[in-house]
């Protein structure tokens, strides 16, 4: 299905200097005065390594037992995020595609990826839509407030319509209303190398949805998976793949109780200027929502450190994160969240699906459910 000298290719949210080389002059991205805030910011193609994708994901309210809760996740893809650097036409893999990762109740996993021949974002106002030949089709409304997606690809397997509504308004990963990139983290006289520079300005992440339910039905491989639950949809872009610009990144997620929440915690390629966001919601009101270079401030931060340890194919990899917010006002939130299952679960990509607790330091305790990942080309090793 993909691309590649590096043999993996699976995928990031939530969540890529150079081969870029002195010869090769990128466009300027968008901004948000000419872009909707959820649509397409760069310009993609199958002669470029630029990639921007739509991710959707819902997870059951409903878990049995020790399982993961039932979850689905779609991206819907022009280009790619980890690859050699290659474009699509040099690797004969298609431009654009859909995937679809999930995992039913009982925990089995299952993975799609679904090649269309377009992959096309048509907007009006803040409305946007997205098409991917005939097997997906996406579409935000204009107040941002929900969404509906299908793919309808029977020949591979797949069915799926899923509906969105929001509970806490869109943002971007900085506090700011019109910037979609990090640079604000960074003093502008800063020198940047390559990889800090994709990293801090050009790497774009618009979140619409930062917490929500979710209506889901699904066919699988002709066996039905219908649910309620919690509702996530994001969308990144970068002119290069991923793997150029980022060594490791941890990108947390969880709905528990009234809290919508997200975290990113990036190291950039041969560089310590790692970068932090936060995001923390109360009943759809914001408490955090911030992106900052990691050690440069003690407050309006979080911090993602993971936890436990299991041994898979010979890495060791975490069971689980604490994912704490130290507000501007000197508050504390942490919440633990904890793996029930991984998929994708690959040596640099394993997304985790979970449950999560936490709330208020010494104040009351929720439950919800977790997606939290490691991308990690750098192949960096986890020492519990
Ligand atoms: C889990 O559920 C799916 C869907 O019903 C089924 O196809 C699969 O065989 C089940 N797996 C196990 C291990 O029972
Ligand atoms: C769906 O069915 C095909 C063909 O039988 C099989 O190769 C594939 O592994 C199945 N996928 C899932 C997720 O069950
Ligand atoms: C999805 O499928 C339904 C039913 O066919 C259709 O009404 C809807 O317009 C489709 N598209 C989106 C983006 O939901
Ligand atoms: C990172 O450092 C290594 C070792 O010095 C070097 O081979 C590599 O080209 C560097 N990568 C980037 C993107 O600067
Ligand atoms: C975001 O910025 C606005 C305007 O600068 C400020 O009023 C607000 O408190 C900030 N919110 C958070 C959560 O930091």
């Amino acid at each position: 299905m993909f691309r590649s000298a590096v043999p993996i290719i699976f995928i990031i949210t939530s969540l890529w200097a150079s081969h870029v080389g002195a010869a090769v002059v990128r466009p300027p991205p968008l901004q948000r005065s000419t872009t909707p805030f959820d649509g397409q910011y760069i310009s993609t193609s199958a002669d470029s390594t630029a990639v921007e994708w739509w991710y959707l994901q819902a997870l059951a309210s409903d878990v049995e037992g020790d399982n993961p809760p039932a979850n689905v996740q779609i991206l819907y893809y022009q280009g790619y995020p980890v690859s050699d650097g290659s474009t699509a036409t040099q690797s004969g893999e298609p431009e654009y595609y859909i995937t679809i990762n999930g995992m039913f109740a009982n925990g089995t996993v299952f993975n799609f990826n679904v090649p269309t021949s377009t992959g096309a974002i048509t907007t009006s106002g803040e409305a946007v839509s997205g098409k991917w030949g005939d097997a997906g089709e996406f579409a935000v409304t204009e107040d941002l407030s929900s969404m509906t997606a299908n793919v309808s690809a029977a020949d591979y397997g797949i069915e799926a319509s899923i509906s969105f509504v929001a509970r806490t308004q869109h943002h971007f990963g900085c506090n700011a209303t019109d910037d979609a990139y990090f640079d604000s983290a960074v003093s502008s006289s800063q020198s940047l190398s390559t990889p800090e520079s994709l990293l801090y300005k050009q790497l774009g992440w618009a979140t619409t949805i930062p917490g929500g339910t979710a209506d889901v039905t699904l066919t699988v491989n002709g066996t039905k998976l219908a649910f309620t639950g919690t509702a996530y949809h994001d969308a990144n872009w970068l002119p290069a793949p991923l793997n150029e610009a980022v060594s490791s990144w941890y990108f947390l997620n969880a709905a528990v109780g009234p809290y919508d929440m997200s975290a990113v915690l990036v190291q950039p390629v041969n560089s310590s200027l790692k970068l932090n966001t936060g995001f923390l919601a109360k009943d759809g009101v914001v408490l955090q929502n911030q992106c900052s270079v990691v050690g440069a401030r003690n407050t309006d931060i979080s911090t993602a450190t993971p936890t436990g340890s299991y041994i898979d194919s010979g890495l060791t990899l975490p069971t689980g994160f604490t994912l704490s917010y130290t507000l501007a006002n000197g508050d504390v939130y942490s919440f633990d969240l904890t793996s029930q299952g991984a998929n994708p679960n690959q040596a640099i990509y394993h997304r985790w699906i979970g449950t999560a607790t936490g709330g208020p330091v010494g104040g009351g305790q929720e439950t919800g459910t977790t997606v939290f990942e490691w991308l990690n080309p750098g192949m960096n090793t986890y020492n519990p």
